[in-house]
């Protein structure tokens, strides 16, 4: 055989293991401990290093080497793994009766008074095998039917808690680790949020996820999915790991594998009893979904001696907690609408407990997915609910539904306010276009209307604002600047100085600037970029104001479906009323040169941010410069032509001055951008 790595130099062989080595190493404390020690760009310095060296040299590329995680070309479809030890199941209990029941079998048959188990939280996501040869992953597969999975290595590969080498030492040749790979609840409510958004499906829960996620044929898409893997056991050994179950979960942490913090050696079925009241109680704060609790002996000779029936072992039992879900009648649909305006079908249900809840609204997420679902009312559902996340209907029973359920529609007219409910092209949600005028809204288009990057009144908080409105003080932004100190004193926690404080700040925001006007009216789809470029491409309120979408679609990075949400807003009548009241409550703004971009002095100039300016946030200087046609990076090279420096400008600064780039300070960019 020749040694391929003959013709490559010996300095980029060793180069390339030590960057796995670190990557891996660096890996492990990010994903498994939690615990990282280099800040991200480092790790990025790392990985791309390794990247260029495989490019220039692909026979360096080993099956552990961390770049292979990012996935691999699709498949056609599964291969199949055949499971040596096969992957058993756990047979089940669901009271106290049953783990009594087991406990006493364990004892008769060992002839003990009291057994040591290990309990471990039932994690609810998809059993994995993974196979260790000289402690590289070379395979890992599904549970499947417990002799024969499928398998997914690419897919597995691309798990950051997928140890792709074995760390530490003392692994047998061969190995197998078992465990169950989840998605966080947190991860789960942001990966279908993001579904909603861009019109997919949801999934039902995050079992479903996981397992929908890691049985993708492209396994970058895997990649992209927020997969992690606790280790529970392990399959074939060339080698035992241990005499207890406790010693081997220990060293597979050794080895680099993740362990459930809740897994926990106790004593007796007393130890049992505690460990399950212990985990109802924690359930819904855990960061994953759970079913059961796992309780198994520890000792792995008394395993041996009671063996397995067909199914399960006799070592083992998994004692369910409360179910999630549960199914109801559905009483109707709610259209719901929400502080950004966004209408939300919300269910009506006839109260049901949920995992020791009684639930009686869940959300249905949007029109698409109630057809998608075909939920009416009067059908029978299924309803989930996992800890403090909204509960949700996940599907209707077909065989339950009455004769004449009536599909459901979303209302044309907003059931708070009467305004106008569209739908953006685009866009799966549903909207009500009464934006300020919406009490619905009121309170969230008044908290924007008065943060720090739109009209900037310091002191007008969450707390203050729902009082405001409750008692009817305020309606529309305009009447904040009605607000006298009589009724200021009047609301809960507000003295003299605290009320002059507030009206003050509520003065000098009179003085603001087009940009930040037009951004704190909240039209959707209008950021602070956004209106920046809308004032400087129309240099007025009033022209801006009677453009058309053709008008509006001419601006740079305006697109189709934010022109209409522009021109739709300023079409409604009442939110013409509110600018009309403003403007005369004296909100004002100094003119702004109409400028186009291709045009201005900033055309085509590389800009980079540094230090706190005065009168600008990062955001507003930013649309400031892109307005302009200008651009902002993150890292001073020769490219860049300005780098403006605020207070406490650190190394950006220093580097412009090495490299001799023009460094503005917060007047000369004033100067610059003609303000
Ligand atoms: S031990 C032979 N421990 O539950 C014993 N399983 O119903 C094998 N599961 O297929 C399983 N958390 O996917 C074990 N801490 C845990 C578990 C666990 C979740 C799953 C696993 C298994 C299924 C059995």
């Amino acid at each position: 055989m020749t040694d391929i790595s003959e013709s490559i130099p010996q300095q980029a062989v060793e180069r390339a293991a030590e960057l796995r080595r670190l990557i891996n190493y660096h890996n492990h404390r990010y994903y498994v401990l939690d615990a990282p020690e280099i800040a991200d760009v480092e790790y990025d310095r790392l990985m791309n290093e390794l990247k260029a060296l495989e490019a220039e040299h692909p026979t360096l590329i080993t099956p552990d080497s961390p770049t292979q995680r990012v996935g691999a070309a699709p498949a056609k479809e599964f291969g199949e793994v055949h499971h040596g030890l096969a992957m058993l199941s756990l047979d089940n209990i669901f009271n106290e009766d049953g783990l009594l029941d087991f406990d006493r079998r364990i004892r008769e048959r060992l002839g003990v008074e009291a057994v040591d188990y290990v309990a471990e939280p039932k994690l609810d996501g998809l059993s994995v095998n993974l196979r260790y040869q000289d402690g590289v992953l070379v395979q890992g597969g599904t549970r499947g039917d417990g002799r024969v999975g499928e398998d997914i290595t690419g897919n597995l590969r691309t798990v950051r808690s997928v140890p792709l080498r074995l760390q530490g030492e003392g692994w047998p040749e061969l190995l197998e680790v078992r465990g169950e790979v989840v998605i966080r609840k947190r991860d789960f409510e942001t990966l279908n949020a993001r579904r909603l958004e861009e019109g997919e499906r949801v999934f039902a829960n995050p079992r479903n996820a996981a397992a929908g996620s890691l049985r993708q044929l492209d396994p970058k898409v895997t990649a992209s999915r927020p997969l992690t893997f606790f280790t529970f056991g392990v399959g074939e050994a060339s080698a035992p790991l241990g005499e207890r179950h406790s010693e081997v979960l220990a060293r597979l942490k050794e080895w680099g594998f993740l362990v459930n913090d809740h897994v926990q050696e106790v004593r007796g079925v007393e130890g049992c009893q505690a460990y399950y009241q212990r985990i109802l109680e924690e359930r819904d704060g855990l960061p994953f979904d759970i079913d059961g609790v796992v309780y198994k002996v520890d000792d792995l000779a008394a395993r041996e001696e009671l063996g397995f029936t067909s199914r399960a072992p006799r070592w083992a039992i998994a004692h369910k907690l409360p179910a999630v879900e549960a199914t109801t009648v559905l009483r109707g649909i709610i259209p719901s609408v929400g502080r950004t305006g966004v209408v939300t079908p919300v269910a009506d249900l006839e109260p049901v407990a949920v995992a020791g809840v009684i639930v009686s609204r869940a959300t249905l997420h949007n029109l698409d997915e109630v057809h998608r679902k075909d939920v009416r009312p009067g059908d029978t559902v299924l309803v989930r609910r996992a800890g403090d996340v909204i509960p949700e209907v996940i599907q209707m029973l077909p065989e339950k539904r009455p004769e004449g359920a009536q599909a459901w529609e979303m209302p044309t007219e907003c059931p708070v306010c009467g305004s106008e409910v569209i739908r953006l092209d685009g866009e799966a949600a549903h909207r009500c276009v009464g934006g300020l005028f919406c009490p619905a809204q009121r309170i969230g288009a008044l908290l924007h209307f008065a943060s720090r990057k739109a009209m900037d009144i310091e002191g007008l908080g969450d707390k203050l604002v729902v009082q405001l409105v409750e008692r009817e003080l305020v309606h529309s932004p305009a009447d904040l600047y009605r607000l006298t100190r009589e009724q200021l004193m009047g609301l809960e926690r507000m003295g003299e100085k605290s009320a002059d404080k507030l009206l003050r700040s509520i003065d000098r925001s009179r003085e603001t600037t087009l940009p930040r006007f037009l951004y704190a009216l909240g039209i959707s789809q209008v950021g602070q970029v956004t209106a920046a470029q809308l004032a400087s491409e129309f240099g007025d309120l009033d022209a801006l104001m009677n453009a058309t979408e053709e008008e509006l679609v001419a601006v740079p990075d305006v697109g189709p479906i934010v022109a209409s949400s522009i021109a739709h807003f300023f079409q409604q009548p009442h939110n013409r009323e509110v600018i009309a009241a403003l403007r005369e409550a004296g909100v004002h703004w100094p003119a702004i040169e109409r400028v186009q971009a291709a045009d201005s002095a900033l055309a085509g100039k590389t800009f980079v941010l540094t230090g706190t300016l005065e009168r600008y946030t990062r955001d507003e200087a930013k649309a400031r410069i892109e307005a302009l046609g200008g651009k902002v990076t993150g890292s001073v090279s020769k490219k860049t032509d300005y780098v403006v420096a605020g207070e406490s400008a650190g190394s950006k600064l220093a580097k412009a001055e090495t490299l001799g780039v023009e460094v503005l300070n917060e007047e000369a960019f004033e100067a610059l951008i003609g303000e």
